[in-house]
């Protein structure tokens, strides 16, 4: 099957619309059933984008006829975009009371998904930045007769950057309609794979930064489930001392559970970069068997295991030295206050 004609199919598959696969499948000679197997031959960009949000759920299908209306109406939408030093300011708008409805729908719904970190995507490379780090961004909207005023700011230039470049994705699916989705479709399937360059490694599983932050014995985000359900860890504690009131006692106590954590995460680190190093070149020589794969993962997996278990059991040390006021104090200065909602938004 020709590449066009595999996206047009998957573009259809995922407006859940049979009108647009007729009008893309028709010149490349495909008859009726195609949708069956649509998704096979999709890149894995692709795959990732069509897939997020989920393709089964009401909402999404509701999010996905909206989409289909604009892309029909795109010629009656008219749109300016202005880049601000934080952000963008959009004003987009439809003379006609039926597209209008459809756009604020659209952005109403945009907007709430985001808040919720609910993504809604197809092939825009920016829409994943975007709910990654919906927490630096501040959303404003203000709707007019025909349309919507939309306002986003960040005080991070990766966000900016990603706002802006989602600003003219946007620009272009009003200008184009679904020549524009045809586009964005191509350009997620031919996209590099997202490990390109890292052939390069001296250990490919591993960053320089992962041996780096194993052999320093460093949290590397390790003890999440502790950090975030309350329960302090040694490092923080101590940079925050004097703002979190710390006894002398206190304090020599949370050095030494430090102390004692980073010393055996720095030895398990160390062995864990070697095994790591090993499985490489296992691979790297074809060297590699059944029996090798099988016992150098369950040497790693043990050292992975013991290594978590270091850095949570640290936190469970360091919450028995503090106060429940402190422990409160903690979470605020972190930023974990506010749980359960996304925090950051204006709406
Ligand atoms: C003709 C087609 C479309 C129009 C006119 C349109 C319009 C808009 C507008 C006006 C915004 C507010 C942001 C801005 O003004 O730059 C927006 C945001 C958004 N749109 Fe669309 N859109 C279209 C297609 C799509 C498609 C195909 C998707 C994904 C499948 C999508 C997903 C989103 C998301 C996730 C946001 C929220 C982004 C954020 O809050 O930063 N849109 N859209």
């Amino acid at each position: 099957m020709k590449r066009s004609s595999k996206l047009a199919i998957a573009i259809a598959a995922a407006l859940g619309i049979g009108a647009t696969v007729a009008v893309f499948a028709q010149p490349v000679g495909m008859g009726g059933g195609m949708r069956h197997g649509m998704m096979h031959g999709m890149g894995p960009a692709m795959m990732r984008g069509a897939m997020a949000g989920g393709m089964h759920d009401d909402a999404f299908r509701a999010d996905m006829g909206l989409v289909h209306e604009m892309l029909d109406s795109h010629e009656r939408i008219a749109r300016k975009v202005s880049n601000l030093p934080n952000g963008i300011r959009t004003v987009t708008e439809a003379d006609d009371p039926q597209v209008a409805a459809t756009l604020k729908a659209h952005v109403a719904s945009m907007a709430k998904r985001l808040e919720e970190g609910r993504e809604f995507n197809l092939f825009s490379p920016t829409i994943p930045i975007l709910f990654e780090n919906r927490d630096k961004i501040r959303t404003a909207i203000e709707y007019t007769a025909k349309g919507v005023v939309f306002t986003q700011t960040s005080g991070d230039a990766k966000v900016v950057a990603a706002l802006q470049e989602h600003a003219v994705e946007v620009s272009e699916l009003a200008r184009d309609g679904m020549a524009a989705m045809m586009r964005a479709a191509q350009a997620a399937a031919s996209a590099p794979s997202p490990y390109a360059g890292e052939q390069q490694r001296g250990i490919k599983a591993l960053s320089a930064k992962d041996v780096q932050d194993l052999l320093a014995g460093r949290g590397m985000g390790l003890a999440k489930s502790a950090e975030l359900n309350r329960y302090p860890g040694p490092a923080h504690v101590l940079e925050l001392s004097d703002k979190l009131g710390l006894s002398a006692q206190q304090k020599a106590s949370t050095k030494s559970v430090f102390d004692a954590m980073e010393a055996r995460a720095r030895a398990l680190g160390k062995s864990l970069v070697e095994r790591e190093a090993e499985l490489d070149r296992l691979f790297a020589s074809r060297e590699v068997s059944r029996t090798t794969l099988e016992s150098s993962l369950a040497e790693i997996s043990k050292l992975q295991g013991e290594l978590r278990r270091v850095h949570l059991e640290a936190h469970l040390a360091q919450t028995d030295i503090l106060t429940a006021a402190q422990v409160a104090s903690y979470v605020e200065l972190r930023g974990y206050g506010g749980a359960g909602h996304s925090g950051g938004h204006r709406h």
